[in-house]
């Protein structure tokens, strides 16, 4: 099964991605996380987009694309994944759909959209920062999170759409009860296609 989760910042895609891969027992590839690790050991990689992250602008889509496939190149990814936070723009879509060919990976099943008012994202953003303090969850990059987030990936709720790929759930309410919500939909489509 191959899943990928849409939403804004902060609409809950990391805690949920992380619950579904225990779940389904599949790899979840997050690139904000792989850019964060970089980042904090002080790699070439992490120097290159440390301003950028901590901007709230995208990274380049080569480097992401790169980022990805390494990972998709590993055996554990074979049976599914769970794609958290990539593609971020139409670029990155058409060159995930070449890396699965290229991989011999089949397409992705499912594009599962994280629907939360912007006014409950930025309240989230904001308690995270004053607890965890990461670099971009101050008001400034919060607010070019969202700007980008609508100009670069907004659009593709539509284009996964046009593919009959998309699913869009509530993502207000517990961590548990969304939990469900997403459970449910997957488990409806793998019923239904037979995966
Ligand atoms: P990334 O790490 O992907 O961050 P993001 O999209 O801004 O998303 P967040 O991690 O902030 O939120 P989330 O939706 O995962 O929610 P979470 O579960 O964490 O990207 C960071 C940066 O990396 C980008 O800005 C860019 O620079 C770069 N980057 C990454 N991928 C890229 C790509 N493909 N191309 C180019 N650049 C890329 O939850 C947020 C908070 O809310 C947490 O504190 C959580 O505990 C809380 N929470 C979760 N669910 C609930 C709930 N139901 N109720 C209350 N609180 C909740």
């Amino acid at each position: 099964m191959r899943i990928m989760l849409l939403g804004a910042p902060g609409s809950g895609k990391g805690t949920q991605g992380e619950m579904l891969a225990a779940h389904y027992g599949i790899p979840r590839l997050s690139t904000g996380d792989v850019l964060r690790a970089a980042v904090r050991d002080g790699a070439p990689l992490g120097k290159q987009v440390q301003a950028v992250m901590a901007a709230g602008e995208l990274v380049d889509d080569a480097l992401v694309v790169g980022v990805v496939q390494e990972r998709l190149d590993e055996a554990d990814t074979a049976n599914g994944f769970i794609l958290d936070g990539f593609p971020r723009n139409v670029a990155q879509a058409r060159a995930l759909d070449r890396l699965l060919a290229q991989t011999r990976r089949l397409p992705i099943d499912l594009a599962l959209h994280l629907d939360v008012p912007i006014r409950e994202v930025v309240h989230r953003l904001l308690n995270r920062g004053t607890e965890q303090g990461r670099a971009d969850d101050h008001e400034d990059a919060i607010r070019r999170r969202l700007d980008v987030y609508m100009a670069e990936t907004h659009p593709l709720l539509q284009y996964f759409d046009a593919r009959g790929m998309l699913v869009t759930l509530n993502g207000s309410g517990t961590v548990t009860a969304i939990f469900g919500t997403l459970a449910h939909a997957i488990d409806e489509h793998c019923s239904r296609s037979g995966v």
